[in-house]
């Protein structure tokens, strides 16, 4: 066990828990000690990974069960948001990333949200622009509360029925990673957009980082695709009364997306690109280096968890 995991996170979390310890300096001190650490332990990882084999290899699904209780029982790990603060959230970060590019005044903003989900971010975003049209696969999700404001159209994000330049903004959250071919939604976009129009995506995590099979509430176990062989894991999920893992997500890699979003400029400006990391879990690359460095060769494939992107269309 680690300084960090025997130490530093659990007085963290008890520093979390206590309200009347908020605001002490004594957080943030242990804040900047666990960046201090992650860092260290970062270095450590990459230098594991660099010089691993590159022989195949899996951990005995033996392991698991003492994993399970060590990740289960662990610091939160995703969005601590109440869901009606997370959506309003994201409405707030789409429109401050967006309002200084838009082709024309918020107001007269005629928006697209591409697999809208719920509906929620979209009724939130519908009080400042003129209009907002949800789509997605399904409408099974769409809340009832959404539809007055909201126009959900059932379609493929690849194929909109939105005619050329009829839209001056198009956004999405945690979909890039779900559509089977993010590149044929781009020149979607780039259809539907009007000139100058924007392209907000805000989606992860990505395949190859720690939670890239979306494994919530399954097997709770970082980068479990990487340690585990895939039959061992639906064998263990049977055997166990589990739901299997059934990642309905489309497993690019980050460098999928990298040139997703940087080999299209002669059609898109590119306002801004964000890479959002995870290292919490790098002790696993540095235990088991060739269990990831047989499934990918490069180190920030396993620790960008997300990615944040503004294009504006030339
Ligand atoms: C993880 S959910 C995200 C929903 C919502 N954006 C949110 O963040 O809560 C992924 C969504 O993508 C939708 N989806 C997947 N592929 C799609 C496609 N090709 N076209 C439209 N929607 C798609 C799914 O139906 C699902 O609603």
């Amino acid at each position: 066990m680690s300084i960090a995991d025997a130490v530093i996170r659990p007085l963290y979390l008890m520093t979390e828990q206590r309200h009347d310890l908020r605001g002490l300096t004594v957080r943030d001190w242990l804040l900047r000690a666990m960046a201090g650490l992650s860092r260290t332990q970062t270095r450590a990882a990459r230098i594991s990974f660099e010089s691993a084999n590159q022989r195949p290899e899996f951990l005995s699904i033996s392991r698991l069960p003492a994993m399970i209780d060590r990740y289960a029982a662990g610091p939160r790990r995703w969005d601590k948001r109440r869901p009606a603060d997370k959506v309003a959230g994201r409405a707030i970060e789409v429109f401050k990333s967006v309002r200084d590019y838009l082709p024309g005044d918020p107001a007269e903003t005629r928006a697209i949200e591409l697999a809208c989900g719920d509906g929620r971010v979209a009724m939130h975003l519908a009080r400042q622009f003129r209009s907002v049209t949800g789509i997605d696969l399904s409408d099974e999700n769409f809340a009832d509360e959404a539809r007055s404001s909201v126009e959900i159209r059932i379609e493929d994000a690849a194929r909109l029925s939105a005619d050329n330049g009829s839209a001056d903004l198009l956004y999405s959250f945690d979909a890039f990673e779900h559509f089977t071919d993010p590149a044929a939604v781009l020149d979607e976009a780039y259809r539907v957009l009007a000139p100058g129009g924007v392209l907000y995506a805000s989606f992860g995590p990505l395949w190859n980082s720690a939670f890239g099979p979306h494994q919530w509430g399954r097997i709770d176990v970082p980068y479990l695709h990487h340690l585990f062989r895939a039959a061992d894991l639906d064998h263990f999920s049977d055997t166990t009364g589990r739901r299997r893992l059934t990642p309905n997500v489309n497993r690019l890699p980050l460098a999928y997306f990298r040139d997703l979003f940087s080999l299209r400029d002669h059609r898109f400006k590119r306002v801004s690109y964000v890479e959002k990391m995870n290292v919490s879990f790098v002790d696993l690359i540095d235990q088991h280096p060739s269990c990831f460095r047989t499934k990918t060769n490069d180190f920030d494939e396993l620790c960008v968890r997300s990615i944040e992107v503004v294009l504006k269309k030339r």
